[in-house]
């Protein structure tokens, strides 16, 4: 038995023990009454009773342990030539001072606070701010547009709305304080009032009496403690897409969250207090909130935070010269990011410009890695390339090459095997636990560990129904795949309608929600794409209205724009095309696998309930006069 095996067999059979062992990692003002509370599945609740503080394990314990003038953020803006270093006296300072901001501004525990920020250190401040008095805050992706903004704004009911002036984006400079002006003004809930951090790159037009100013609210407040939370009190709520135009809030407490990145940073990350770490994200998503924020702080080592790209920003040896620079010892980033450089710089004649000897491993998620980035990095770089796999939902890896605890041997195209606490199996559709090698449902047995979603915010029913109706006593990730001889986990993609563009999700629920309101299109379809660089890519088809003569080719724009105004220029919504009708089986279900699969060349039956089989062809000439599939 290897070292990994007996971990993980310790976790799955002795959970209870396990994760209370882990728990010795952090602070508590009080230990919890109980490990696990299974009273009411499938709503699990980890370390019920323990009274703790995220906020205070991230920042004030490592200042109290002597830790003060270590850096805790470095701040590197390529665009607008910055870089700025945060120790963690410092972030003690700025964060219980803004803490005490908004505390002014009458923000308290249980309260909701959206944050909109780009790649800038206030994103953690403000963050780490509401841990600290104990307000739950919901991220927002900058890269949404107003409407979805307003979307969830409706949805979490924030008291305020935290965000800065603009963003820096590739080589274009944003404003933000638009965007957030007219999503409150399209939500029907409306916050009370919204801090705005001036940057000097744009300058945003203040409302009296509802926008404040976040340097001046720093001068007048003083510094708050943090606040004393059960375990099970909520930490954030994080927007992801589903299958329909309605994101779930994903729910996540203080005390497993806090437990689970801890111990994550060391087993799968192999980083120690003191140790530099890149997480190349954004703090709109998950990776961002457990990877950039959270996970590194609470460890006690030092985090990068990059508003820059991999490419463009200035040139393909960004990330080289970011670990160069920083002395990073390990950098997490999507594939997509390492494609993009690949595509630029295939020789790595940046990459030989800059002494990386600090660097130990690169570490890749949020989309399927292809082999051919992974030879490719691995040939170059010389270090492990480790494959993770997780969501939103679980906040930390299903399946990893859990490093810090031993290097298993890499299978490209395999995370490797499930992490300790996740008791992995591959199901069929009537929930029959299938043999290795077979594909069907990845699902995990209940509970899962701690760090994973308690539920969906204001929506219990959504949460059972979503993830816990479907195989009941498992956990459904709705992904697909399966698990070899040596229980080596391979993930095939979504079962859902939900895409991966550049490694952020999506839904194509949602793009269909929008494009049908279109008054010309009677109904409409769709599906991810294969693409070289963004691993998916989405391509929607549309039928018109009977009668509408307008030309389908300005259609078709109209649609494009639509997707970018209301959801966002990040789901990359730009192939779209006019076909005459959509196969769809007898009883009217849109055959959207089979038009995926036409698109990217893969082999398909036509279903037996087709309702008429000469439209395959049809979709198929369409499809290939657009350049579908794609090389
Ligand atoms: N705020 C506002 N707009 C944003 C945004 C943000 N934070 N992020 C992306 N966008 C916009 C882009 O400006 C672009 O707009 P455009 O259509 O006007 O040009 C659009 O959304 C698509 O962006 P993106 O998919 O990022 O494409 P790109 O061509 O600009 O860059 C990559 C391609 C591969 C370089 C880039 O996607 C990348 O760095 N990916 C890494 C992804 C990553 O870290 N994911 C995190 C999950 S782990
Ligand atoms: P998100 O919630 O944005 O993190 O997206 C989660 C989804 O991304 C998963 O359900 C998978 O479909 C996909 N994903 C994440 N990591 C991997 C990986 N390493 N390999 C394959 N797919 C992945």
């Amino acid at each position: 038995m290897t070292n990994f095996d007996a971990v993980f067999s310790r976790s799955v059979d002795k959970p209870e023990e396990f994760w209370a062992e882990a728990a010795k990692g952090l602070d508590w003002y009080k230990e919890c009454d109980k490990v696990l509370d299974s009273s009411n599945p499938p709503f699990y609740r980890w370390f019920p009773g323990g009274k703790m503080n995220t906020c205070y394990n991230a920042i004030d314990r490592h200042v109290k342990n002597g830790r003060g003038s270590q850096v805790a953020i470095i701040y590197d803006s390529p665009v607008t030539n910055t870089i700025k270093k945060i120790t963690y006296k410092e972030l003690l300072e700025k964060v219980s001072v803004f803490a005490g901001g908004l505390q002014s501004l009458g923000l308290k525990k249980g309260d909701t606070a959206i944050i909109y920020m780009p790649m800038i250190p206030e994103a953690a401040i403000a963050m780490l701010a509401c841990a600290r008095i104990g307000a739950i805050h919901s991220v927002v992706f900058g890269g949404f547009a107003a409407n979805e903004l307003a979307v969830r704004i409706d949805h979490a009911e924030p008291k305020l709305i935290i965000t800065a002036s603009g963003a820096v984006e590739g080589k274009k400079v944003l404003a933000y304080k638009p965007l957030v002006d007219k999503a409150i003004e399209l939500s029907a809930h409306k916050p009370g009032k919204c801090v705005l951090f001036q940057r000097d790159i744009v300058k945003a037009e203040m409302k009296a009496g509802f926008d404040v100013d976040w340097n001046e609210l720093v001068a007048a407040s003083k510094p708050a403690d943090c606040v004393q939370l059960d375990a099970t009190d909520p930490l954030y709520i994080l927007y992801t897409s589903g299958t329909t135009g309605m994101p779930k809030g994903v729910l996540r407490d203080n005390g497993g969250h806090a437990v689970a990145l801890h111990w994550s940073m060391k087993a799968i990350y192999n980083i120690d207090a003191g140790d530099v770490w890149w997480s190349a994200s954004d703090v709109g998503w998950v990776v961002g909130h457990s990877y950039i924020v959270y996970g590194p702080l609470i460890k006690g080592a030092t985090t990068v935070f990059y508003e820059g790209k991999p490419v463009g920003t200035p040139d393909a040896g960004a990330f080289w010269r970011v670990i160069s620079e920083h002395g990073v010892k390990s950098l997490f980033t999507a594939p997509t990011a390492f494609r993009a450089i690949k595509k630029e710089d295939p020789n790595g004649v940046f990459f030989k410009k800059y002494d990386i000897s600090k660097f130990e491993c690169l570490y890749l998620a949020g989309e399927r890695l292809d082999p051919d980035t992974y030879h490719w990095a691995t040939n170059m770089i010389k270090v492990p390339v480790i494959d993770h796999w997780w969501q939103t939902e679980t906040g930390w890896a299903i399946a990893a090459n859990c490093r810090g605890i031993e290097l298993l041997p890499i299978k490209p195209g395999s995370p490797t095997r499930p992490c300790p606490g996740y008791n992995l199996k591959i199901v069929n559709n009537e929930g029959v636990e299938l043999p290795a090698g077979s594909e069907g449902s990845i699902v995990a047995k209940l509970p899962l560990p701690p760090g994973n979603l308690v539920t969906l915010w204001k929506a219990d029913d959504r949460f059972v129904k979503a993830y816990m109706s479907t195989f009941p006593g498992y956990y459904d990730t709705s992904d697909g795949g399966y698990i070899d001889a040596d229980g080596y986990v391979y993930v095939m993609g979504r079962m859902d309608d939900v895409i991966n563009v550049a490694g952020h999700r999506l839904s194509t629920g949602a793009m269909e929600e929008i494009i049908a309101n279109h008054p010309d299109v009677a109904e409409c379809a769709v599906l991810g794409t294969n693409d070289n660089l963004k691993g998916e890519v989405p391509l929607g088809m549309f039928v018109l209205k009977a009668g509408v003569t307008k030309d389908p080719a300005v259609i078709a724009k109209e649609l494009v724009q639509m997707v970018r105004d209301q959801l966002g220029a990040v789901a990359c919504f730009r192939e779209v095309t006019n076909v005459v009708r959509l196969p769809k089986t007898r009883s009217g279900k849109i055959l959207r696998g089979t038009m995926r699969s036409i698109a990217n060349g893969k082999e398909f039956k036509v279903p037996s309930t087709i309702d008429d089989p000469t439209i395959i062809d049809e979709i198929t000439t369409t499809l290939s006069g657009m350049g579908f599939p794609k090389k």
